[in-house]
């Protein structure tokens, strides 16, 4: 078949749920792709933020193909051997020692805002049950999830959303403060606001969102969905700010592309949660959990996570040094390889002359460039994007 057959086929079949680049994608290694007419391209997206050891990474396939011959799925009615290994190798490098297993970042936070319902309503006869999140925030597309995404847009035709959810400005303490009342249960946050357009926390943010918290004993919940697993340039997001949340939701790049998503907590925490309370079929799948397992290994054995500050230091000069050149960049932020470039045009146009030209970024918001580059991208492949991209904004001014 070729491009527009699929395309026509897609279109016939699939609910209209996404606006797509007419591109159909049938192979991938390392930093490539490949569409059904074997055109090439490098790829900055990465599943959006998901693929970080590169595509078909061949240890994570290997694990896959092995876990496939010995055991692909059983209930969590019993334990689970993969999955058992899994999480010990996880929590030994997390600051919270339990975890839930479930499959996407939206289902994860969604065991976060159940797991401090649970714990604020347990420890107050059902009085402490709300939850302050952030403007331009995002948590995913659940219901529950949707109306903790700050930001209108995704919310608008699905009300009415759940109660018990408050906005307050990102990096502003002193607002957030006055918002929280006895109800308040958690404040649910991005280490950095991702789809939000790459906003970065403010030096101290975090330590006296951590300091508040405590003192008006409320939980901090961190989402860690799109920013964990090493983007930023360390495992978790947290441990860059000097503080531990009481609850972590990590997912994208957990299997390197299988997909898979996990709630972390404390003891105490945790204990909130007993048989009974949440469950997910296919949370913590032996073959998920083998997916996993390897990706996690790789990250921590091969100096990736590091290398990764040194490559999105230099994304950034790269970008900084286009700045000087188009007029078209605002900014350029970031950490590790969460990097952003705001326009002061629309972003789909760049993206798509630069998908003509063989490189795939995405966007976070109407302006912004996001760059969520495998973390084994090179210093060779920055500069090719950077060159195309070079191209790009000139073609474009
Ligand atoms: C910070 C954050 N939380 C949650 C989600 C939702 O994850 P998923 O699409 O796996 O449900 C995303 C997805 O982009 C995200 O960036």
């Amino acid at each position: 078949m070729n491009e527009k057959e699929y395309i026509s086929i897609a279109d016939k079949c699939i609910m209209g749920t996404y606006r797509r680049y007419p591109v159909v994608f049938t192979r991938g290694r390392g930093m490539k792709l490949w569409d059904s007419e074997g055109r090439e391209y490098l790829d900055f997206v990465a599943g959006i933020a998901v693929c970080s050891l590169g595509h078909a990474h061949p240890a994570v396939t290997r694990a896959m193909q092995e876990q496939a011959e010995r055991l692909v799925h059983v209930s969590n009615l019993y334990y689970i051997e993969a999955q058992i290994e899994y999480a010990r190798l996880l929590t030994e490098n997390c600051a919270l020692k339990k975890v839930f297993f479930c499959n996407s970042g939206a289902e994860a936070n969604e065991g976060a805002i159940k797991l401090a319902r649970k714990f604020g309503n347990d420890s107050s006869s059902g009085m402490r049950n709300e939850i302050i999140s952030m403007i331009a925030s995002f948590h995913g597309r659940t219901m529950a999830t949707i109306t903790a995404t700050g930001q209108e847009k995704f919310q608008q035709g699905f009300h009415p959303l759940l109660p018990g959810f408050k906005y307050a400005p990102f990096n502003d303490l002193e607002t957030l403060a006055g918002m929280i009342t006895e109800r308040t249960c958690a404040v649910l946050v991005e280490p950095i606001q991702a789809e939000g357009g790459i906003r970065l926390p403010a030096p101290g943010y975090f330590a006296g969102l951590r300091k508040l918290c405590d003192e008006r004993n409320i939980l901090l919940i961190l989402d860690e969905v799109q920013v964990g697993m090493g983007r930023t340039g360390s495992l978790f997001a947290y441990e860059q700010e000097g503080i531990i949340p009481d609850i972590i939701t990590m997912a994208k790049a957990m299997g390197n592309g299988f997909p898979l998503g996990a709630t972390l907590a404390g003891e105490k925490v945790a204990a909130a949660f007993e048989p009974g309370s949440h469950a997910s079929t296919f949370g913590g799948n032996p073959l998920g959990m083998a997916a996993a397992r390897a990706t996690l290994e790789i990250l921590l054995s091969e100096g990736i996570i590091q290398e990764c500050r040194n490559k999105g230091s230099y994304l950034m000069a790269r970008m900084q040094e286009l700045q000087t050149r188009h007029k078209l960049i605002k900014e350029v932020r970031g950490r590790g390889l969460l990097v952003g470039v705001e326009l002061n045009r629309e972003a789909a146009v760049i993206i798509a002359r630069a998908m003509k030209r063989g490189l795939l970024i995405a966007s976070a918001g109407p302006n912004v460039l996001r760059f969520v580059p495998p973390l084994i991208a090179t210093k060779q492949d920055i500069d090719q994007a950077t060159a195309i991209l070079d191209e790009v904004f000139k073609e474009e001014e």
